[in-house]
C-alpha cells in the first residue's frame, strides 16, 4: 500500500501511523522491532541533518532492506526538509513515500511557491508531500524550562488560512499547529481538540499530521486522532531512550569496549517507548 492508501485507511479506521525519527542504527531497529512485534505500519523520517548523517542512498539502501527482512510496512519520509533541492533529491531516490516541505520560516508567498514545485515533482514520481504554513516551536530536545503558551498560542494554525495555504500548494499532508512543540518540557502539552477539529474541517480532504508528539499525554493524542490526526511525530522520547539505555549500560560497563554489546539492549529499550506508541495510536495489528 501506498502512504495515500495508509493515511485514507487510517483515518477511515480512527488510527494513526507513528512517523519515528531515526538518529541512528539502534533507534532504526528499535521502531522496526516494535513495529513488527505489534504487526503495524511504521512510517521512519529522517530530518536534513539525520540524512547528513546516515547518506540518502544509506538510509534507502537500510528501509528497502529492512521492508524484506522485517515483512511489516514501513514509510519512508524526508522530516522538515527546508529546501526544494532537498525535496527533489529525496524524490528522485526510488524508495520515499513522502516528503515534508518546511517552508514555514519563509514569507507565506515564498512558502507556496516552493511547494507548489515539490508538489508537481513529487507527484509526478507518486510521492505525497507535506506542508508546513506556520512555524512550530521547540526543539527535539528535553527542554529544563515549561512551556511559553502565551508565545506557543502565536502560532497557532488559522482554518481558514490553512484552507488557502493547501488549496494553492496542492500538498497532501497537512502540519496542524494546535498547542504541539517539538520536545519535552517541564509541563505537559497541551492541545487545543476544538481548533483542530476546525482545521479538519476547512481540510476534509487533507491528511492532518501532529509534530511534536513526545511529551504529549496518551489520552490528548487519542482525542487528536479522533479529530483527524492520522501522523503522529516522534523524535525526542526515542532519543531520551536510546540516550539513558546507553549511559546505563556505560555506567555497568564503564570498561567495555565493544559498545556493540549493548546495541541490542539499547534498541530494545528503544522499541518499549515505539510498541507503547503504537498502542496509543491504535495502529497495532494494522499490518
Ligand atoms: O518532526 C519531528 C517531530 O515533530 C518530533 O517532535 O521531538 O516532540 O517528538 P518531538
Amino acid at each position: 500500500m501506498t502512504a495515500r492508501e495508509w493515511f485514507t485507511r487510517a483515518e477511515k479506521e480512527n488510527f494513526a501511523i507513528g512517523a519515528f525519527n531515526v538518529d541512528n542504527l539502534e533507534i532504526f531497529k528499535g521502531i522496526v522491532t516494535a513495529a513488527k512485534n505489534k504487526n503495524s505500519p511504521v512510517m521512519v523520517q529522517f530530518s536534513p541533518g539525520e540524512v547528513g548523517y546516515f547518506g540518502l542512498k544509506n538510509l534507502v539502501d537500510l528501509v528497502i532492506n529492512a521492508r524484506e527482512e522485517y515483512k511489516i510496512p514501513i514509510l519512508l519520509n524526508l522530516d522538515h526538509s527546508r529546501t526544494v533541492e532537498d525535496c527533489r533529491a529525496a524524490i528522485s531516490q526510488p524508495g520515499f513515500d513522502d516528503v515534508h516541505f518546511d517552508g514555514s520560516h519563509l514569507e507565506i508567498d515564498e512558502n507556496i511557491k516552493n511547494a507548489k514545485d515539490v508538489v508537481a515533482f513529487a507527484h509526478s514520481k507518486g510521492v505525497i508531500v507535506e506542508g508546513e504554513m506556520d512555524k512550530l516551536g521547540g526543539s527535539s530536545e528535553v527542554h529544563e524550562e515549561e512551556i511559553d503558551e502565551a508565545t506557543l498560542r502565536q502560532s497557532y494554525t488559522d482554518p481558514k488560512r490553512a484552507a488557502k495555504f493547501v488549496k494553492e500548494t496542492g500538498v497532501d499532508i497537512f502540519a496542524a499547529v494546535c498547542g504541539n512543540i517539538h520536545g519535552t518540557f517541564l509541563n505537559q502539552k497541551d492541545l487545543d481538540i476544538a481548533l483542530l477539529t476546525q482545521i479538519k474541517g476547512a481540510l476534509p480532504d487533507t491528511f492532518l499530521a501532529l509534530h511534536g508528539g513526545s511529551g504529549t499525554p496518551a489520552e490528548q493524542i487519542k482525542l487528536a486522532i479522533k479529530a483527524g490526526i492520522v501522523k503522529v511525530n516522534i523524535n525526542t522520547e526515542l532519543r531520551v531512550a536510546y540516550h539513558d539505555a546507553l549511559l546505563e549500560k556505560l555506567g555497568e560497563s564503564p570498561n567495555e569496549y565493544k559498545i556493540y554489546s549493548f546495541s541490542n539492549e539499547i534498541a530494545m529499550a528503544v522499541a518499549a517507548v515505539v510498541e507503547n506508541k503504537i498502542d496509543v495510536f491504535g495502529s497495532a495489528g494494522k499490518a
